[in-house]
């Protein structure tokens, strides 16, 4: 017999593409139940990066115990599942293994189907568990992996309209703030000393091609690192603060000249910003002012949704289960997955 909370639609979600280990329920791809998620932040730390290796082992000791938190924190059974989803990729192999096979071996268990998840897919759809997402819209995804400018003209339809052409934004900030000495992630080192600056030490901006929505990063990560390396050269001070703002005041410009320009081309309704790099407050701020401007809604997640989590995953895969794309349970990781083709069927 069917019990009435089986009829709640819950996805329990798994996400391991990285270094975190997450799971989450979350009911009707919109309501999160729990949300728990170990970070491998500290183990990594001292690799000044993460070691992937190290990464599928840690996931492999976690995820039992992230389940069973997750499970018990939504306050339902195993039972009451109804759906598992899991992220497929893109990610690292080892680390993805781990949440698939995971994931199958529920989904086999319960007797439920089991839907694999483009991760990109879980950022940008981590907006849908903080407000109803209208279309056409554009997605400016920037993470440690990823800086793609996303044209979704409705539900689940992807269209990749610009994206790097060498480093994701967050892997440039990870590797001035390295040359600079600060811990890893630097990230939100860099963003915090940006906002301390008083002086800007000004760098190019990489515009590419007129017409062009793509981006690069390494031209102006190799400026702060020229920088870096002729201050410690002539024995000064480097001008931590000052190289931070210089870096960040390049990357947003671009950033947010090129997702205003998608949007006004596109005619789009709302304009998102997902992934790990969506916390820098400097990009929220200038993109919420353009968006202000150009009287486009700016759609953001709280932090604690911006980074990896496997609630953004449920949220995802929500889409595959109400038209019913299920994965067979031979499904593999895939390190290289493509979002455009991981799009929900049309109708
Ligand atoms: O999405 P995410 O958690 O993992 C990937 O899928 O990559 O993003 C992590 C990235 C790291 O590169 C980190 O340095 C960056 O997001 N990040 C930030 C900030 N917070 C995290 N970058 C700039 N400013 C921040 N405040
Ligand atoms: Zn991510």
């Amino acid at each position: 017999m069917q019990s009435n909370a089986r009829k709640r639609e819950l996805i329990l979600a798994v996400e391991t593409s990285c270094d975190e280990t997450s799971a989450a329920v979350v009911e009707n791809g919109t309501t999160i139940l729990s949300n728990v998620i170990s970070s491998q932040i500290e183990t990594h730390k001292k690799f000044g990066g993460v070691v992937p290796e190290i990464a599928s082992r840690k996931h492999v000791e976690t995820i039992t115990r992230i389940l069973e938190e997750a499970v018990r924190e939504a306050g339902v059974e195993l039972r009451d599942v109804g759906a598992v989803a899991v992220t497929q990729g893109p990610g690292l192999v080892g680390s993805l293994l781990v949440g698939v096979i995971a994931a199958k071996s529920l989904a086999y268990a319960l007797g439920v189907p089991l839907i694999g998840v483009h991760h990109i897919a879980g950022h940008i759809y981590a907006n849908a568990l903080v407000q109803p997402l209208e279309y056409p819209l554009t997605a400016l995804v920037v993470s440690g992996g990823h800086t793609e400018l996303v044209q979704v003209e409705r539900e689940g339809a992807f269209r990749i309209i610009g994206r790097t052409r060498d480093d994701a934004v967050g892997e440039a900030y990870d590797k001035v703030a390295r040359a600079m000495g600060l811990p890893y992630p630097g990230g939100p080192h860099v963003d915090k000393l940006a906002q301390q600056a008083d002086e800007e030490i000004e760098l190019p901006r990489a515009w590419l091609e007129e017409d062009s929505y793509d981006f690069s990063f390494s031209g102006i990560k190799s400026a702060v690192l020229a920088q870096v390396n002729q201050a410690k050269m002539k024995g000064d001070v480097v001008n931590k603060a000052g190289l931070s703002l210089g870096f960040q005041r390049s990357a947003i410009d671009v950033l947010v000249t090129k997702a205003m320009r998608a949007v006004r081309e596109h005619g789009s309704r709302q304009l998102l910003l997902c992934g790990g790099v969506a916390a820098n407050q400097g990009l929220r701020k200038a993109l919420a002012e353009a968006c202000g401007q150009a009287g486009v809604p700016l759609a953001v997640p709280p932090l604690s949704l911006c980074t990896d989590n496997a609630a953004m995953i449920a949220a995802a895969g929500y889409l595959k289960w109400k038209r019913g794309e299920y994965a067979a349970l031979d499904m593999k990781a895939e390190p290289l997955f493509s979002l455009e083709d991981w799009s929900v069927s049309e109708g």
